[in-house]
């Protein structure tokens, strides 16, 4: 079947099907093999400004555009500025968020009315938490989840044990509800790390990796799925463009100049 470029950049093929979770950016679902295995939970990794927000709220807005009601919970921007900034973008669709197929969350006025500890979450307080997560994924009864980060997430739970427990228990209850989740993995430039703790990406099912590379002194974003599990995928290194016309999209490395 042809594809169909409408104007908010998305494709038109086919229908998702129960199997895979489309992203719909062709270009990342081609690589995917057809998309996100449903259920799965990703790892997406990169450092600062690599695109991460970007594609996970363009994921969003792209699965409620095709009937997927979706959740982002942020915790690392406020969310006036991060409304402020994806306003810009034209996959950005503030009627989708008013009729509730994109709800955006903040994570810390969550904790604060839980009463948590804004710096030190104790393993009570993570439980109540990831009890909110999933009434609020429950309730809404979303079929896509972003955490952004869960690094800033994870640096609250202080301890490896903690964080594993936390991931794998999200992980779980999330797949149990065929719910597909992109959790944002902040990392420091050049180190070949796909989390600051080092076990969330044991737990992921699946990692996609944002980076930067150098050309000539222009910097080019760059994107490589390293594992997913139940597709078959490409592990090559794609280049990324991002505009406010159409988000973030992949580019043959070799052609890039943006
Ligand atoms: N309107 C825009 N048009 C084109 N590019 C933009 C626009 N707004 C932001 N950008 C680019 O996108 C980058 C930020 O992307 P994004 O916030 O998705 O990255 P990130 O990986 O989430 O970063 P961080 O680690 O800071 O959270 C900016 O640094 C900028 O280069
Ligand atoms: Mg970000």
């Amino acid at each position: 079947m042809g594809m169909i470029k409408d104007s908010k950049s998305t494709y038109i093929e086919g229908s998702s099907s129960d199997e895979f979770c489309k992203t719909w950016i062709y270009e990342l679902d081609q690589r995917l093999g057809g998309g996100i295995p449903a259920g799965n939970t990703v790892l997406l990794v990169g450092s600062s400004g690599t695109g991460k927000t970007t594609l996970s709220m363009q994921f969003l807005m792209n699965g409620a555009r095709n009937g997927e009601a979706g959740v982002f919970f942020t915790i690392t921007e406020p969310l006036f500025k991060l409304t402020k900034n994806m306003e810009k973008f034209q996959f950005y669709d503030k009627k989708l968020i008013e009729k509730g197929m994109v709800n955006i969350i903040d994570l810390r006025i969550i904790s604060d009315r839980l009463g948590l500890d804004a710096e030190k979450y104790s393993v009570e307080d993570a439980n109540a938490l990831l009890d909110v997560l999933k009434d609020i994924a429950d309730e809404l009864q979303v079929k896509r989840l972003v955490i952004d980060s869960i690094t800033a997430l994870c640096y609250r739970l202080q301890s490896k044990e903690l964080i594993r427990d936390f991931i794998f228990k999200l992980g779980s209850s999330l797949a149990a509800m065929k719910c597909t989740s992109i959790l944002t993995s902040e990392v420091p430039p050049d180190k070949l790390k796909y989390s600051q703790y080092g076990i969330e990406e044991f737990i992921a099912d699946g990692i996609i990796y944002m980076g930067d590379i150098d050309r000539r002194g222009d910097l080019i974003r760059t994107l490589q799925i390293i594992k997913m599990r139940g597709t078959m995928h490409s592990r090559s290194k794609t280049a990324v463009s991002l505009s406010t016309a159409h988000g973030i999209e992949l580019i043959p490395l070799l052609k890039s100049s943006r």
